[in-house]
């Protein structure tokens, strides 16, 4: 019986012959697992609210650096792999969640693939990403894109390793046998500054001899933590009480989010703050950039601190508390919501209890 009250017919009610007959045919009866693919009211959600704590996984990924050269992993990557999804090493069903590692005087080689990616910045100091001829540096916190098909190399010339978590759109590109990967040789990135120094310096301005023209899809590949960091603790003051301290990655030209798949948003909770979200139809990752806090997903509750990673299926309620009374806590989040605006079902429920 499903939500209707109507009880729609098993396999095991067909005829067997006939059964076999439609097997022998590679084709199947849609009603008996109707309700799997198109279930009432809310989704199947294999995705389980999971975190990964970087105080465990840290160690094991400078092991992966004693144990695999560049040359035998082309990128050192160790993937978050949501335990409801195995054995896909995706961190929801929408997100693909790796924690890479360069080691000092070491290069990840040029390459672009179909896959988006977006390089969130957890640790070190030194490191570079150019995408396209443009070399964006690499500090904590920062989030820097290297959007599907556009070359990009990582280069570490500092001391120390060099660690963040890599975003892709891989679950979403790989079920519909689109991801590949292409080699190139090494770029000549110029001496210019990354256009977050430069050509987009300050939100409201946009060089002049892009007027009039087409918007560049990019135009901005890096965006500096120190100045979203800022820009939270801004809004924060200009803010009431009880509204959110919420600000999204876009695109600088367009005002649209800045990856067609998923999106990016920095997240300020206040010293002591609780924050509700309403259920939303995109699944959410998180990246803890500052401070201390719980988050419940789905009635799970789950404790975190500085760079560690957590996520939740579509549909979970989703509850913040920052866990310092003197202190802001700072988040990353990440969601498939740009992709599903696109495609016509994103979704947000009021919350009602
Ligand atoms: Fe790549």
């Amino acid at each position: 019986m499903d939500g209707t009250g109507q009880e729609l017919g098993t396999l095991e009610e067909l005829p067997p012959d006939y059964v076999d007959q439609l097997t022998k045919q590679y084709a199947a009866p849609a009603w008996p697992s109707l309700r799997d693919i198109i279930p009432y009211d809310r989704p199947v959600c294999r995705t389980q609210p999971h975190i990964w704590r970087y105080a465990d996984l840290r160690p094991l990924l400078m092991r992966a650096g004693e144990l695999t050269p560049m040359e035998k992993a082309e990128r050192r990557v160790l993937m978050l792999s949501n335990p409801g999804l195995e054995p896909a090493p995706f961190a929801t069903a929408g997100i693909f969640f790796g924690l890479q590692l360069i080691l000092p005087g070491e290069m990840a080689p040029n390459h672009k693939h179909s896959p988006s990616a977006v390089r969130l910045i957890v640790e070190g100091e030194g490191g570079t990403t150019t995408v396209e001829g443009e070399r964006c540096p690499m500090e904590k916190g920062d989030v820097i894109l290297t959007p599907s098909g556009l070359w990009h190399e990582h280069e570490h010339l500092g001391a120390g390793p060099m660690i963040w978590l890599d975003a892709l759109d891989a679950p979403v590109v790989v079920p519909l046998e689109a991801s590949y990967c292409v080699a190139g040789t090494p770029q000549r990135p110029g001496n210019q500054p990354d256009a977050s120094q430069t050509r987009y310096r300050r939100s409201g301005l946009v060089p002049y001899d892009g007027l009039g023209r087409p918007a560049n899809d990019y135009p901005l590949k890096r965006y500096p933590w120190v100045e979203v960091r800022a820009a939270l603790l801004d809004m924060a003051a200009g803010a009431g009480s009880a509204d959110p301290v919420h600000l999204a990655y876009v695109n600088p030209e367009t005002g649209h989010e800045c990856m067609p798949i998923l999106g990016f948003s920095a997240i300020m909770l206040r010293p002591g703050e609780e924050r509700r979200l309403p259920r939303r139809s995109a699944s959410t990752g998180y990246l803890a950039v500052e401070g201390e806090g719980e988050t419940e997903i789905d009635g799970t509750s789950m404790s975190w601190q500085e760079n560690d990673v957590f996520v939740g299926p579509t549909h979970a309620a989703i509850r913040h508390r920052n866990g310092s009374s003197k202190n802001p806590a700072f988040l990353i989040q990440v969601d498939e919501g740009p992709m599903q605006r696109k495609l016509g079902y994103y979704e947000e429920f009021e919350i009602t209890d």
